[in-house]
């Protein structure tokens, strides 16, 4: 098989918010795996789990998305707000976390973690058992610049300035635990709550600097999709449109229909039906595109008769990631090990969100700790750093680059997936070659520009794919700087510079 990288082959900017993160109250992800509180044996600073934090702070997510998921609509953040000891103390049953919350991680925890982090915060707000009125002081208790009594309590809190959160979601999986409502039940209660948001300027012909999030689709269903994405705009286009910047679909990889199979336990059938689920998401976000362009032109027909006609809606991939079968019975909740299988597929939903940069803004990862496809697992003490936190890693280098269409000829092996893109100057290419098959090597020709040399190779495999990071063993799957001659076998010139590159089976690697 022979890939061609050429920098000419443009297809846009990669937004490093499609490398986001999402954190939620679900088992361990937030108390354990995140917060341990200051009092804790566990090393931690200011509470925040020393070994997490130092985790992210390598990692720098662009993006956070909290506190839910489901538990968006059952949170009431001024339960969360104020002097530890006054916090109320509630019951978590998400996903069946059945664990008190004693609500010591709040709205100012989550915020300033943010900022150590340097990541843009998407608060997701409470659509479901909250009110308008509590959306708005939330916002106001972030945003609000003038001195009144919400922005002065934030400031007795330790936040003096406003926090300047810009994304917020106006509800989440309303079509399920949102709500179950229709699209038409929904787009009613949208209006309202969109509408009501405060919109941060004194200038009257200034746009707000707020972003608002509606629900998407539930991207695991094709029909209902599809359907969904069709009624949504065409409520949207039946009256003014409230504020809507971005529209949320969430796709998980279901693995659920093979009881042998468990995140650690597979045979090479069950790798295979992993690696292509992943791929679904591919076409799922571009008809859904088509679908968004089409409900926008509804908008722009002539007899909606309106003032002002919105055209654009972002794409956003709200919750994505691998859902095995047995992370339904986990202790605690949603909890599953990392293999290089998830790896795989990590690496190539993220080749497939950067792909379709000119289609998707942002992306999130569920979960980040602790929750389905984790970077990091916690257990007592030891905080493990997962293979899909190295496949993150080696990702880093694509944020803010300029996504390559990478065409392939006699692509008689299907299993080796190619992705590529150039530094904003051009400069730098990085190419990620990801051995999809379970147990056989590769070997395949990339062609790259004459002028370019390969200055560094890394290789994310394992001696078996069914290994994991585990406390005994926290490094047994590690990426690894390898010399390039061990995987650059043979360079020829010809049109290019073409590099004859051996992969181990079941790897992820980057030139
Ligand atoms: O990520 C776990 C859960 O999956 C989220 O709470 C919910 O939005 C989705 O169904």
């Amino acid at each position: 098989m022979t890939t061609f990288i050429d920098p000419s082959r443009e297809i846009g900017r990669i937004d490093p918010k499609l490398h986001g993160q999402f954190i939620e109250f679900l088992g361990e992800c937030i108390d354990e795996g995140l917060w341990v509180g200051e009092d804790s044996q566990i090393e931690n600073e200011q509470g925040y789990r020393k070994g997490t934090l130092d985790a992210l702070r390598a990692l720098e997510p662009p993006l956070l998305r909290w506190p839910g998921g489901c538990y968006a609509d059952t949170y009431h953040w001024r339960d969360g707000v104020g002097p530890r000891s006054e916090r109320k103390t509630t019951f978590n049953e998400n996903f069946a976390t059945y664990e008190l919350d004693d609500h010591s991680f709040g709205t100012d925890e989550f915020l300033r973690l943010c900022e150590m982090l340097g990541a843009e915060p998407w608060i997701n707000i409470n659509m479901l058992s909250g009110t308008v009125a509590e959306m708005k002081e939330w916002m106001e208790y972030c945003n609000r610049e003038q001195p009144t009594d919400v922005a002065l309590e934030r400031a007795r809190n330790g936040h003096e300035s406003p926090y300047g959160v810009k994304y917020w979601g106006i509800g989440n999986e309303v079509w399920a635990g949102g709500g179950t409502m229709t699209p038409s039940t929904y787009m009613d209660e949208y209006r309202r709550f969109a509408s009501a948001m405060p919109k941060f300027t004194t200038d009257v012909f200034a746009p707000s600097p707020m972003y608002a999030i509606a629900c998407g689709p539930d991207g695991n269903k094709p029909r209902e999709r599809e359907a969904w994405t069709q009624d949504f705009f065409r409520a949207l286009a039946e009256y003014r449109q409230p504020p809507i910047n971005g529209y949320d679909l969430h796709f998980y990889n279901w693995n659920v229909d093979n009881d042998a199979d468990t995140p650690t336990e597979f045979d090479e059938a069950g790798w295979n039906t992993v690696i292509d689920g992943c791929l679904e998401l591919e076409d799922i976000l571009r008809d859904q595109w088509r679908l968004m362009q089409d409900g926008l032109a509804l908008i722009h027909e002539p007899e909606v008769a309106m003032d002002t006609k919105l055209d654009h809606v972002d794409l956003i991939i709200g919750e994505w990631g691998n859902w095995h079968k047995t992370a339904f019975f986990a202790r605690p909740a949603l909890r599953q090990q990392v293999t290089m299988r998830d790896a795989v597929t990590t690496a190539l939903t993220l080749d497939l969100l950067q792909r379709n940069c000119d289609k998707v803004s942002m992306a999130c990862n569920a979960q980040t700790i602790n929750v389905l496809n984790s970077l990091v697992l916690t257990e007592g003490g030891a905080t493990i750093l997962t293979p899909n936190y190295d496949v993150f890693m080696m990702y880093k280098a694509h944020r803010d680059a300029v996504a390559l269409d990478v065409p392939r000829q006699d692509a008689a092996d299907e299993s080796v997936y190619t992705f590529a893109s150039k530094s904003q100057d051009g400069k730098e290419l990085l190419v990620n070659l990801t051995n999809a098959h379970m147990n056989s090597a590769a070997e395949i020709t990339v062609v790259i520009p004459a002028a370019a040399r390969v200055e560094e190779a890394t290789v994310l495999a394992a001696a078996d794919p069914h290994d994991c990071n585990t406390e005994e063993r926290s490094d047994l799957v590690r990426a690894r700087t390898v010399p390039v001659a061990d995987m650059v076998k043979a360079t020829a010139a010809g049109s290019g510079t073409e590099l004859v590159v051996s992969l181990t089976p079941a790897s992820v690697n980057t030139l």
